[in-house]
């Protein structure tokens, strides 16, 4: 097993530190809060223990050709058994705060009704392994494992999930809330009604755009009604959602190709954050989000409103779109990184910490927004395994300009107050199963051994280097 021996402890001096790599620890100011990011799914496994239902991607991942290499998530990294351990390698690390997601069907097995205990469980054994360690644990509410049974009756398409979601979110709040402050409401909203119930790409792979509108207005309805829950039931909270974004470039300055680049910022940017803001679904980049209205009730303007204590940014690469009269509806289609000759990782995203930066700036502008935390920000790469290393030096390159990115928009007075990397461990990464690993820490899952990564070793000297 791995431990803290297999860090190379450089005894580091923040100064050392900074001459190698351009910035320390100290840089971003001792309130800047550093963690790391996971997803029940994607590393708990035991799907058929202690009670917990049958979640969307189990149904997703039995199903032929959607997974690749037919893989599944029934064991993954087995973090239902092995926390502890894992809580320890995210402590070696030198991580502060540990953001893990709660599985709905593992609560309320049925997505609404009963409650099963020995899910509550689960999760108070980890949280307070989290506090023995000092470590702050952040809940993500909902992070893509809708139950099934929820799904059987039309899922993020039916209304009646406001009022399941709400429910969930107060059991977790009474329940954690007196031992967790910081609550993140959904994870990438975009994707569930993109990949979820648009492309089909994920579970529960429905496909049309006319599920994404009602799929988007009951999600973005949720991200508040989730804040108002724990706000009401949780003392001293610290309330968030995480948006996935990416700073969007025209493949050239026609007027057709700059109009794309603001349809697709509308939908990959502004979608969920501007609701939240009062500001109302972007409709003024792209027309067709006018139709979003049909799903209103009376009063939902008000309810899509939430003043969030911070926003949860993500950002992985930055992309170019062009005009496309091949694409209904978008009338829009990306330029792929592939074909641009741009540095690109093993899931065929751009590098490009620019990115980072300029969706930063683009945040920094909606006034509503009182902080930012960067709640995931990683990279997958292939990794080797020789002499029981992983030498894994682009995704320490990665992490190294992300994060200086994240340091000059900061010094420019953008208010981004943390950043949680992701993913401790290599997991279920969705569509892609075990091909695409993003670890800090390398994972045989066949026998579940953990190896830290060099680029586990580089947070460790980053965030354990002795202030200068
Ligand atoms: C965002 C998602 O929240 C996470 O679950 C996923 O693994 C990463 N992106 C990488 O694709």
């Amino acid at each position: 097993m791995a431990d803290d021996k297999d860090i190379e402890t450089l005894n580091v001096k923040d100064k050392e530190f900074s001459d190698r790599y351009g910035f320390s620890k100290s840089d971003f100011g001792i309130d800047f809060q550093w963690g790391v990011a996971t997803a029940a799914y994607q590393i708990e496994g035991a799907v058929h223990e202690d009670g917990r239902g049958k979640c969307i991607w189990d149904v997703f991942a039995q199903k032929k050709g959607k997974i690749k290499n037919g893989d599944h998530a029934t064991h993954t990294c087995d973090f239902y058994h092995r926390y502890e351990e894992d809580l320890r390698l995210a402590k070696s690390l030198g991580f502060e705060k540990f953001r893990f997601s709660i599985s709905w069907s593992r609560i309320i097995p049925d997505g609404h009704g009963e409650v099963n205990q020995q899910g509550i469980d689960f999760y108070n054994r980890l949280i307070d392994a989290c506090i023995s360690l000092d470590i702050e644990p952040w809940i993500t509410l909902y992070h893509w494992d809708l139950p099934q049974a929820l799904e059987l009756v039309g899922g993020w398409k039916n209304r009646k999930i406001v009022d399941w979601f709400s429910a969930y979110a107060k059991v977790c709040a009474q329940a954690f809330g007196d031992r967790v402050k910081s609550w993140i409401i959904l994870n990438e909203p975009m994707a569930t009604a993109g990949l979820g119930y648009t492309t089909g790409l994920h579970a529960p792979g429905k496909k049309g755009i006319l599920n994404f509108l009602p799929v988007v207005h009951h999600l973005a309805l949720c991200q508040a009604e989730g804040g108002r829950v724990v706000r009401q039931h949780v003392s001293q909270s610290y309330i968030g959602t995480a948006i996935s974004c990416s700073y969007v470039h025209a493949n050239s300055t026609s007027a057709a190709d700059l109009r794309a680049a603001q349809r697709a910022d509308a939908l990959m940017n502004r979608l969920f954050i501007e609701p939240a803001l009062g500001l109302g679904y972007p409709s003024d980049a792209f027309a067709f989000l006018k139709k979003l209205d049909i799903y209103k009730l009376p009063g939902d303007d008000e309810k899509l409103k939430f003043d969030f204590d911070f926003i949860g940014l993500q950002n992985y690469f930055s992309i170019v779109v062009e005009h496309s009269y091949l694409a209904p509806v978008l009338w829009l289609k990306e330029v792929p990184a592939i074909l641009r000759n741009v540095p690109i990782t093993h899931m065929g995203w751009e590098v490009n910490a620019d990115g980072m930066y300029l969706i930063l700036k683009q945040f920094e502008k909606y006034k509503g927004i009182r902080e930012i935390i960067v709640s995931e920000s990683g990279a997958a790469f292939e990794d080797t395994l020789a002499e029981n290393q992983i030498a894994d030096i682009k995704r320490v390159e990665f992490f190294r300009d992300y994060l200086a990115a994240v340091l000059k928009a900061k010094k420019e007075g953008v208010n981004v107050k943390g950043y949680l990397a992701w993913t401790l461990m290599d997991n279920f990464e969705w569509a892609e199963g075990y091909a695409a690993r993003f670890g800090l820490i390398y994972v045989d899952f066949e026998t579940q051994q953990r190896i830290i990564k060099n680029s586990g070793k580089w947070f460790a000297n980053l965030l354990k280097a002795n202030e200068a």
